[in-house]
């Protein structure tokens, strides 16, 4: 399973890959305006720090404005994944991305038949919503369960990304499920690591050692 930094900010992208853990990066626009300044700095940044792809999320809405932002968009650099939101205008461009070998992250996906649609168009990547389908009370890895037995029943080369990841259970089933890459903000990521009884053994083991040295 490859993960990806879901952020903009350049301090939490050079810390997880100094970690050793980071295949990629996804931003959108909300996560962009947080870090502030100048948008086309901040992206060319990014797409300098990161070895693996970035998704960087397209504004307009028609898809001849999709397109024109597409292709200002690779010109960040040649691992530059472009973010299409899942509506009709968002299908159209993908199309024409495909085309152009632009690879494309279809984003907000909600249900496992919008998923479908991405896959059958050439979507590189497909990125279903868990945690705000699980604030709806409906069940987010239950969509990406789903999502996993149609692009195998059809050998859809689609990677899916499982997004808006909340906490570690959303990666554990992520990998149960068998999804591809999961998306992750910096404070999910630096919670796979921890447990307590990991902390409370090492402080265990070095005590002992230091009154062993000193006996
Ligand atoms: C994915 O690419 C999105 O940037 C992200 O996961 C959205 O998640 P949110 O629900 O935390 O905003």
């Amino acid at each position: 399973m490859e993960f990806f930094l879901d952020t903009a900010n350049l301090d939490q992208i050079r810390e997880v890959n100094e970690l050793g853990l980071l295949d990629g990066v996804t931003t959108n626009p909300t996560l962009m305006s947080r870090e502030g300044g100048d948008w086309r700095e901040q992206a060319s940044l990014i797409c300098d720090a990161v070895d693996g792809p970035v998704s960087l999320e397209v504004i307009g809405t028609t898809h001849e404005e999709m397109i024109k932002e597409a292709k200002d968009l690779v010109s960040f650099g040649p691992n530059v994944v472009v973010k299409i939101p899942m509506i009709p205008e968002g299908m159209k461009a993908l199309k024409e991305l495909r085309e152009r070998e632009i690879k494309t992250n279809v984003t907000l996906v909600f249900s496992p038949s919008q998923a479908l649609l991405a896959a059958k168009l050439g979507a590189t990547y497909v990125s279903p919503f868990v945690g705000r389908l699980d604030g709806l009370g409906q069940s987010g890895m239950e969509s990406v369960d789903q999502m996993r037995t149609i692009f195998d029943n059809y050998s859809f080369a689609t990677k899916i990304l499982v997004a808006s990841v909340r906490h570690p259970m959303h990666v554990i089933e992520s990998g149960l499920i068998g999804a591809d890459v999961v998306t992750l903000p910096y404070a999910t990521i630096m919670q796979l690591m921890q447990h307590p009884l990991t902390d409370k053994g090492l402080a265990t083991f070095l005590a002992d050692w230091e009154a062993f040295q000193n006996e």
